[in-house]
């Protein structure tokens, strides 16, 4: 078997992308409806990268404007251009995370596919990374850097809350650890990529704290830019991503120990027990209804609502639909079920060592959210 990369193979497959550089830089663009800015984009990372061996790497997920096919035809023409499209999924860390695994460029960025992140910084975060620094931020709030001209007032004041909020988990000093615009050494990715979170939208600040907690905290350079309004499009910021932003910083809050999907399973289990204390209430005062017949109504009620609330929130990730959907549900009732005997054995048996009422209740259902959750990861949300 021939080696690779050796002569005699390396001639019989060239080819006019072959023999081109190899890249130095990968610049990574998360896609999700960009049509409108990709090509433009394009443009402007080939004059601001000048010389540079780069290459860009578009991950669009299965986008119904049709992202793709305009880079797919991008690629036609540009040797430097590819698409990994996936389907079935959504999620700008997760594809961040994927496009930066599938480059061999010693070096990868990331930038957002709408033009608020000035392309034009790049060599100098390029040049910072050369000169030893492992990661350099593109950065909003430091020296000339501003984001006044690219979000609204809301925006603004929920970017500094969020900013603050991360600067307690990152364990070192950063300007803007929110920032969707960064350039890493390869090799410093590839050292966490396995245990970055890929829901929502904080892979940097992800990188950062796991890097730490790994024992290789990383040297951080800034580049300071100005945050530009988004070009063509709607951003994909939502409540949802806000959600999971606080799941991951609690998570990183606790050491690490109580994984995010556990904390927002809990909160979740919170709102449930809000909805079934309403339920039992409508069906006993409004509806009449005696009290057993309440409290089934009460749990179904309130399961369900757990189930639909896990679906689109907790695993919004990995959302179930349609047939898989409704089993999942049944399967959820299940296992819930098992759930309350579970606690009911636990919290019975410590009744019965000392009666302590309020710490045996407590156990039994610490031990059925523990049940419920461990399960449904494992059968449900799988
Ligand atoms: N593949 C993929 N899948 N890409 C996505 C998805 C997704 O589910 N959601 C968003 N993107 C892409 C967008 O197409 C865009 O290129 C980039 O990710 C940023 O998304 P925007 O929707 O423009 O986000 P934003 O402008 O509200 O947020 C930006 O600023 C935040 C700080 O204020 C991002 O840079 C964030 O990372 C940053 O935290
Ligand atoms: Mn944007």
């Amino acid at each position: 078997m021939t080696e690779i990369g050796s002569q005699a193979k390396v001639d019989s497959l060239r080819h006019p992308v072959a023999t081109g550089h190899p890249p130095q830089l990968a610049v990574i663009v998360p896609s999700f409806n960009e049509r409108g800015n990709i090509e433009l984009l394009y443009e402007k990372l080939a004059i601001a990268l000048g010389a540079t061996a780069w290459e860009m790497i578009v991950v669009d997920d299965n986008s119904p404007d049709g992202t793709a096919a305009v880079v797919n035809e991008m690629s036609r023409v540009y040797a430097n251009v590819r698409c990994i499209r996936r389907f079935g999924r959504r999620g700008l860390s997760s594809a961040c995370v994927e496009g930066m695994a599938a480059t061999s460029a010693p070096y990868v960025a990331v930038i957002d596919a709408d033009l608020q992140h000035d392309e034009a910084i790049l060599p100098q975060m390029l040049e910072k990374a050369l000169a030893g620094a492992d990661l350099v931020v593109g950065t909003r709030f430091a020296g000339e850097g501003s984001a006044a001209t690219g979000l609204s007032a809301t925006r603004l004041s929920g970017s500094r809350l969020a900013t603050k909020m991360a600067a307690m988990i990152a364990g070192q000093p950063i300007s803007d650890p929110m920032s969707g615009f960064f350039l890493v050494r390869r090799d410093i990715f590839e050292n966490v990529a396995p245990k970055l979170a890929n829901d929502g939208f904080k892979i940097l600040i992800d990188l950062i704290v796991t890097s730490a907690r790994s024992g290789k905290p990383l040297q951080i350079a800034e580049v300071p830019y100005t945050f530009r309004p988004r070009h063509a499009g709607e951003s994909k910021m939502n409540p949802l991503i806000v959600i999971q932003y606080l799941g991951l910083w609690a998570s990183k809050l606790s050491g690490g120990i109580l994984p995010p999907s556990f904390l927002l399973f809990g909160l979740v289990g919170v709102t449930g027990v809000v909805v079934h204390m309403a339920t039992l209430g409508l069906f006993t005062y409004s509806l009449g209804a005696n009290f057993v017949i309440s409290q089934i109504a009460a749990t179904m009620v309130a399961m369900t609502w757990n189930f639909w609330l896990n679906n689109n929130l907790t695993y919004a990730d990995r959302r179930l639909h349609g047939r898989k959907l409704v089993f999942g549900l049944i399967g959820f009732y299940a296992i819930c079920a098992l759930g309350g005997i579970a606690n009911i054995s636990v919290a019975s048996g410590i009744y019965n060592l000392d009666h302590q009422t309020f710490a045996a209740g407590l156990a039994g259902a610490v031990m059925s959210s523990v049940f419920n959750y461990a399960v449904t990861r494992a059968f449900t949300w799988k």
